[in-house]
């Protein structure tokens, strides 16, 4: 049953696929105005019939934006302008992953993950914010991962851009708080979404069998494809998680998901790096 909510104007980035996905049917389908984006609208299909299955398919509009090219973030801006006036909320969900130990890494391979993952957020900000600022409210939501809070070996690329939009997003917080836009972070463990299977990344030279760090990546890769074949949590949590913070059921700035993730964030305030890192994954090279 839908509950009484305020309806907002809500634009999300990488709809095709996982928590994106989720969070723009099950937002429209609880009445708010969903612009679902994505950078190939020809994968819109599948989000229009799952938007259909919950209701919400009358509160959904799908645009084109990738936000690696502010050319397209310009022009969707521009057009929700239009149509909608106001953005109440943007959520910053668009993110690419990446395996591989950093000797193995090309600078291509750090560039490409900042750039969806950090710039990316930036070019949909600078777009958004002078809009809020004048109407002196709004709220930005950032995906962030709670690889942004520990570091793990064969993650260096995605771990660093997480921990940038970090740092980002609570500088933003207190410069946004004064002008009564409001700032959340969400640091999601892991879900079974694309992000483990056709929109995987690997460092250039993960599959190079001259490398030092070979054995290590190739285990790494089946100890993580073994793990995501008994993950049963459901990314709809985070979509749930979303629509809490989109509705004011929570406040905090900081929204850690689920219990093991929860435990190792407060482990980490209460422990040592080095105490943590003695229980943490390292490779036997
Ligand atoms: N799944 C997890 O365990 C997990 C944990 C913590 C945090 N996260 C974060 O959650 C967010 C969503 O990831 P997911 O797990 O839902 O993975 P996903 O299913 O792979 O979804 C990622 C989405 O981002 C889109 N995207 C990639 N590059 C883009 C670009 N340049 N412009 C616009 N969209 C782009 C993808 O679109 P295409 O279809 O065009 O590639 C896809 O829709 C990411 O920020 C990720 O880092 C995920």
């Amino acid at each position: 049953m839908k509950r009484t909510v305020q309806r907002k104007v809500i634009l999300i980035t990488g709809c095709s696929s996982g928590f994106g996905f989720l969070m723009a049917a099950r937002l429209a389908a609880q009445g708010h105005q969903v612009i679902a984006t994505m950078r190939d609208i020809s994968k819109k299909d599948a989000l229009l019939v799952e938007a259909e299955k919950r209701g919400g398919t009358s509160n959904l509009a799908v645009l084109a934006l990738d936000v690696t090219d502010p050319k397209t973030v310009r022009s969707a801006l521009s057009r929700i302008r239009e149509q909608y006036g106001f953005v109440d909320v943007v959520i910053n969900n668009a993110g690419v992953g990446m395996m591989g130990f950093f000797e193995d890494a090309l600078e291509e391979d750090f560039r490409f993950l900042f750039e969806v993952n950090f710039f990316g957020v930036l070019n949909v900000l600078r777009e958004i914010l002078p809009v809020m600022r004048q109407h002196g409210k709004g709220q930005i939501i950032n995906i962030s991962s709670v690889s942004a809070f520990f570091g793990s070996a064969g993650y260096s690329t995605y771990c660093s851009s997480k921990w940038a939009l970090e740092g980002f997003s609570e500088s933003l917080y207190l410069e946004l708080a004064p002008l009564g836009i409001k700032v959340n972070l969400v640091e999601p463990g892991s879900y079974h979404t694309r992000i483990f299977e056709e929109n995987s990344h690997f460092v250039k030279n993960f599959d190079n069998k001259d490398s030092f760090y070979y054995k290590v990546s190739q285990q790494l890769k089946a100890s993580v494809e073994q793990y995501m074949k008994t993950l049963d949590k459901d990314p709809e949590e985070v979509a749930e998680l979303v629509e809490q913070i989109v509705e004011g059921q929570r406040t905090s700035f900081r929204n850690v998901i689920g219990f093991r993730s929860n435990v190792r964030y407060w482990l980490l305030k209460l422990m040592s790096f080095e105490s943590f890192a003695r229980r943490a994954y390292k490779p036997t090279y």
